[in-house]
């Protein structure tokens, strides 16, 4: 497991364009694929998580081209053109790739079996499998929770072999949304989704430029039955949520001044920005592309923070960033308290505990630890330490930005290669930061 030392960073300063969006991308290779004709995507993420997409859409007969530059080609094969894959489909440590494409290949005329790594083995597939199957839809799954997730085929005269109808969401879930929205092309009848789907809406907002009609409001999402996806070109914005590292870190470090540039601003993912706002940071964020995915630009400048209290109806707009805010809290003066955040327990690992015993290593003291999430009273200092990633990329990037404020020598990070699941060339970024100032 690689090891990286860090040492206390003084300001950071520059302007920066972060990695297209993860969500943003998985789903321009996903609705590619599913499209009729080529669709050309511009700034993909090339993170380990959007290759899994690749390489499972690539065993279901799907063929990618690498444009010039960052343009990717994808060659739609039309909602009944998979073909059944040789072996199970490897989704790496990818929750986006496994859960959506559940709700595609239950509708396929040939079984399937998704897996994945060690982590994505062992979060709950349930909360996709079950309302799959209200719509029809065939899964077994190991010790009836989990991956390896076995999908039984449809008959293959049936070309909209799943029942519609509408479904209650019982957690606030983009990826469990989007998995019935994905099925909502292989149904008889209209699919409406009510419940909680407050999360981000990236498939609402992205089918319509693939030639889809659907309704969104906050109240419900209904696809009409019988639709098939256009090609599409799409220019993937930079991920608000690997931005948020370094509005974080110019948040942590005195005199630090950053700015980010070509960076989503979909108000379902910006809830980081808002709650930096409360607690005092500087920060400012402008549209300039005001389009379905808007995009644009955020800046940063250091002042002192103070604590806030993040309810759990923010949770949703920033569950990436639940990490950050711990670090963030421990250089807050007053109380932070984040509260509603128990999804956060069935990410790539338990990120609370995860952040509880890595901050504890630290030297960091929580008032409250609770099952949906925590308490600090601020300010607090971090001693350089031993600091875990638990091979979970948000946590292994948090860790490196607590190494940047630590005291007392080296911090150490284990398992600095899990930050290429969504970022791998943020070290060079981090050193570009660095370089300005
Ligand atoms: C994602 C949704 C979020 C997020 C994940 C990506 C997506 O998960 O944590 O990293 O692309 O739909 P949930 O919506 O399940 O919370």
């Amino acid at each position: 497991m690689s090891v990286l030392s860090i040492l206390p960073s003084h300001a950071l300063q520059g302007t920066l364009q972060v990695p297209g969006d993860k969500s943003i991308s998985h789903r321009c290779l996903i609705f590619g694929a599913l499209a009729t004709g080529n669709s050309v995507f511009e700034g993909l993420s090339s993170g380990e998580d959007v290759q899994s997409t690749q390489r499972c859409l690539e065993k279901l007969g799907v063929s990618f081209e690498r444009l010039s530059g960052s343009q990717m080609q994808v060659h739609g094969v039309g909602l009944r053109g998979l073909k059944s894959p040789e072996a199970p489909l490897d989704c790496g440590n990818s929750g986006t790739t496994l859960r959506l494409l559940m709700g595609i290949l239950a509708a396929q005329p040939f079984d399937t079996i998704l897996t994945g790594d060690a982590s994505l083995r062992s979060r709950p597939m349930t909360r996709v499998s079950e309302p799959l199957q209200q719509l029809g839809g065939q899964f077994r799954l190991h010790q009836e929770r989990f991956a390896p997730v076995y999908i039984t085929g449809v008959s293959n005269s049936d070309s909209s072999p799943l029942s519609g109808g509408e479904s209650i969401l019982q957690v606030a879930s983009a990826q469990v949304k989007s998995a019935l929205l994905l099925a909502g092309f292989y149904t008889r009848e209209a699919i409406t989704l009510k419940g909680l789907i407050q999360s981000r809406d990236h498939t609402e907002k992205m089918l319509p430029d693939f030639g889809v009609t659907l309704e969104a409001n906050s109240a419900r999402i209904h696809l009409p039955a019988q639709q098939q996806l256009t090609a599409s070109h799409f220019k993937v914005p930079g991920d608000p949520s690997s931005a948020a590292f370094w509005l974080v870190a110019a948040a942590l470090i005195p005199g630090s001044e950053v700015c980010i540039e070509g960076v989503s601003l979909n108000p379902t993912r910006t809830g980081l920005f808002e709650v930096l706002k409360r607690m005092g940071a500087e920060i400012h964020w402008e549209t300039t592309a005001p389009q379905a995915e808007p995009l644009g630009k955020v800046w940063l400048r250091y002042a002192p923070l103070q604590g806030t209290t993040i309810e759990a109806t923010e949770i949703p707009a920033l569950v990436d960033e639940v990490p950050l805010i711990a670090l963030l809290a421990t250089q807050a003066s007053g109380t932070t308290r984040v509260q509603g955040a128990e999804e956060l327990r069935i990410k790539e690992c338990d990120r609370l505990d995860a952040m509880h015993s890595n901050l504890q290593a630290m030297g960091v003291h929580y008032t409250e630890n609770r099952e949906d999430g925590f308490t600090i009273e601020g300010t607090q200092p971090l001693q350089a330490a031993q600091w875990q990633s638990y091979h979970d990329h948000r946590i292994a990037m948090t860790g490196v930005l607590a190494g940047l404020i630590a005291q007392g020598g080296a911090h150490q990070l284990i398992g600095a290669d899990s930050i290429a699941i969504s970022y791998p060339g943020f070290l060079k970024d981090l050193e570009r930061l660095q370089a300005t100032s």
